[in-house]
């Protein structure tokens, strides 16, 4: 069976949860595919040989979480050569055997346009910083500012930015609880499951 749910969104909206979950429900595999851009932002030097030689010590580094590291993946994500370094392996397990869940940027979009389900899940600029900021700490506007900017940089680049696809469905989690936007999703897999 081939089978790929791509789950898009910006940062903080509940992509990673969400994935998490209904790939544990319907024992699919899940690639966080904003793991990899963390993982070529974080490696410093030339991000494109860095796209192009990543490893699996470079993903399960312990550093790839933080707001930083977030800000570096969205700016080595702009650079074309270094998304088209990482296309085949997210296609391939997209497209493997066995149902697969995909979340980033652009999966409904440019990796997987033919997905049978794909999800876009947004919530407000700062309903998305305040969730961010009880994660991090720190000064919260600062944390909105560094979500906006993110957003601005993820949305308007020339190469496959952030938007749903056309026959995307949209989940708006900024005033539904986790356990209802999980439940909202595996309604729409249930939905186009043979
Ligand atoms: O989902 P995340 O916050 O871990 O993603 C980090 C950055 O990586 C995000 O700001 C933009 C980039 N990214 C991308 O361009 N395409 C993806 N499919 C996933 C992430």
């Amino acid at each position: 069976m081939i089978f790929t749910v791509a789950i898009d969104g910006p940062a903080a909206a509940g992509k990673g949860t969400i994935s998490r979950a209904v790939a544990a429900r319907f024992g699919f595999r899940h690639l966080d595919t904003g793991l990899l851009y963390r993982a070529v932002g974080a490696k410093g030097g030339d991000p494109i040989a860095a796209a192009q030689n990543l490893t699996a010590a470079d993903l399960s580094r312990d550093d790839l979480r933080s707001m930083e590291a977030g800000q570096a993946a969205s700016k080595v994500a702009a650079i074309s050569e270094v998304r088209a370094a990482l296309i085949a392996f997210q296609r391939g397990f997209a497209r493997g055997e066995g149902g697969a869940v995909l979340d980033g940027r652009d999966i409904g979009t440019v990796i997987c346009p033919e997905a049978e389900v794909k999800l876009y899940v947004t919530a407000s600029a700062e309903v998305r910083a305040h969730r961010r900021w009880l994660e991090v700490g720190g000064v919260e506007a600062q944390v909105l500012v560094e979500v906006k900017e993110r957003d601005d940089r993820d949305m308007n680049r020339a190469d496959a930015p952030l938007k749903p696809a056309a026959d995307a469905v949209i989940i708006d989690t900024s005033h539904m609880s986790i356990d209802d936007a999980i439940d909202a999703a595996c309604a729409e897999i249930l939905a186009h499951r043979a």
